[in-house]
């Protein structure tokens, strides 16, 4: 017991950053320090993959323990050499055993990794896959079906809708449509669209999936008051534009002046004409003052440490003191944001992976602002937040095949209220899969809309066919290693 006491005592402080790793364990003077140091390391490896398991089984709740202690705990029963302990401490986890065995091998089939040493985000054969080439189609300027049959006939194979993210990986010219944010296209890795006619006539946003959680969670309806708190390049000011069909007030802020005239060029060209943009420090703005006093939606995506970005990741991302500046700056951004008067639904998102730019800012806020709460979003999505804020979406490439990302949705309590009474909101309620008609064509570009439809509202005879296929691969193996591998 005294092993798994000071090993989660030490994990606590090694997670919150107040210090490193191994010097916690060789400063405890416990006296096997190889084994505690051997524990320690280990369980904090899995991290990611302990949080879920003890979320997804309730196991807390079930033995009241602490979670640093049920990590180190559930680490050595399912992944270590087994429990070292006996007393009351063995027997809560053994009596949980089964659940948490099935919870390891869910995530083991979700990821299809077989095994564990794969489950480290990391070092996993996962993440080393180049990601899908994403691409948003923009609805201000085009539709969805009309930009299928125009790819189509340039001779991309179009595979229908997709339904599990094992239907992102792609080869060749094939491409489907997303199944949680219907605009969005999905062509394999080394498709380029820079040169493509669509992207620079602004009909194509080339931007992750991940990036577009926000605007999509947000979904502001046309006619809204919506504010993008630090906005430059612009992606998700031009989402959010194309969500509210234009009408309505879009401000859109940056304290950088070069970033803002970059955004300036990308929304000129994808057709947004809602926005107001407005080369200032949001922290310094009055909610009460006669511009934004009438703010209803808020997007505050800040500056953050970037760690999420597959292609950028080094050393600096994990600087504590860096990231506790950040953090500090992220909360300081998500309070002023919760001070507008009119606001009623806010979206806070990272591209970062750390819990401390991610929870501990949306926890330390609500702590201090009880007149909003966290709305859980799109119920199908594969990853959450880390417990106890299971109602905020993250991203990965290996659960959801983009780069690391974080978004919360927070509401004011009275239309939560109402809201969960039964009248939620279409990014709320409906399960996005329909495709958009093609109702929106201002440009002398598009091509005539063919009555093709019913492959873009399910998946077509190809990906049927490669379900199939898959179907038939998995019969044949072990229950780990399902349909990851087809590239
Ligand atoms: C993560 S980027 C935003 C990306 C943008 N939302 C998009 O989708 O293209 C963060 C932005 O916040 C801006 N920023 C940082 N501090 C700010 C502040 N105090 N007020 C307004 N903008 C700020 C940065 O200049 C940077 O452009």
């Amino acid at each position: 017991m005294a092993l798994y006491v000071k090993a989660a005592e030490i994990l606590e402080k090694a997670e919150k950053k107040q210090g490193a790793l191994k010097t916690l364990v060789y400063d405890s003077k416990f006296n096997n320090v190889k084994q505690l140091f051997a524990l320690v390391f280990e369980t904090h490896k899995f991290s990611a993959v302990l949080e879920e398991i003890i979320s997804t089984t309730k196991l807390l709740k079930l033995t009241r323990l602490k979670l640093p202690q049920a990590k180190v705990l559930v680490y050595d029963l399912l992944l270590g050499h087994g429990l070292k302990c006996g007393g009351a401490w063995k027997a809560a986890l053994l009596k949980n055993r089964a659940r948490l065995q099935a919870a390891l091998a869910r995530i083991k089939v979700r990821q299809g990794v077989c095994n564990n040493q794969d489950l480290i985000p990391a070092n996993g054969p996962q993440d080393q896959r180049p990601l899908p080439r994403y691409v948003r189609v923009n609805t201000l300027k085009t539709s969805v079906a009309d930009t299928v049959d125009y790819l189509k006939r340039e001779g991309f194979t179009y595979l229908g809708q997709a339904r599990t993210v094992e239907d992102l990986t792609l080869k060749g010219t094939h491409f489907v449509q997303d199944m949680d944010i219907p605009e969005i296209l999905i062509f394999s890795p080394k498709t380029d669209f820079h040169n493509h006619f669509l992207y620079k006539a602004g009909h194509l946003i080339l931007q992750d999936k991940a990036s577009c959680l926000p605007a999509h969670v947000l979904h502001p309806p046309p006619g809204s008051v919506v504010l993008d708190a630090c906005a430059a390049p612009g992606n998700k000011t031009s989402h959010l534009a194309a969500l509210m069909e234009n009408r309505g007030r879009l401000l859109a802020l940056d304290l950088d002046a070069k970033r803002l005239s970059t955004m300036s060029t990308l929304l000129l060209r994808a057709g947004v004409t809602c926005q107001t943009l407005r080369h200032q420090d949001f922290l310094k703005v009055d909610p009460q003052s006669a511009e934004y006093r009438e703010v209803e939606y808020i997007l505050l995506d800040p500056s953050c440490s970037g760690s999420g970005m597959v292609c950028l990741r080094d050393d600096s991302d994990t600087d504590p003191a860096r990231l506790s500046s950040l953090a500090a700056f992220q909360l300081k951004c998500l309070k002023h944001a919760l001070s507008f008067p009119r606001v009623n639904r806010l979206v806070y998102s990272t591209c970062s992976v750390h819990r401390q730019e991610n929870e501990d800012v949306v926890s330390a806020c609500l702590q201090e602002n009880n007149h909003f709460r966290l709305v859980p979003v799109l119920p199908q999505w594969p990853e959450h937040g880390l417990p106890p804020l299971s109602q905020c979406l993250r991203a990965s490439p290996s659960s959801t095949r983009t780069h690391g990302f974080f978004v919360a949705m927070l509401q004011r309590h009275s239309e939560t209220d109402v809201a969960l009474g039964g009248s939620l909101s279409p990014s709320l309620s409906t399960p996005l899969v329909s495709v958009p008609e093609s109702e929106v064509s201002d440009t002398e570009d598009q091509p005539e809309p063919t009555s093709d439809s019913t492959d873009q509202t399910g998946p077509g005879p190809a990906l049927k066919k490669r379900r199939r296929k898959r179907k038939r691969k998995k019969k044949n193996k072990t229950s780990g290693a399902s349909g990851l591998t087809t590239q």
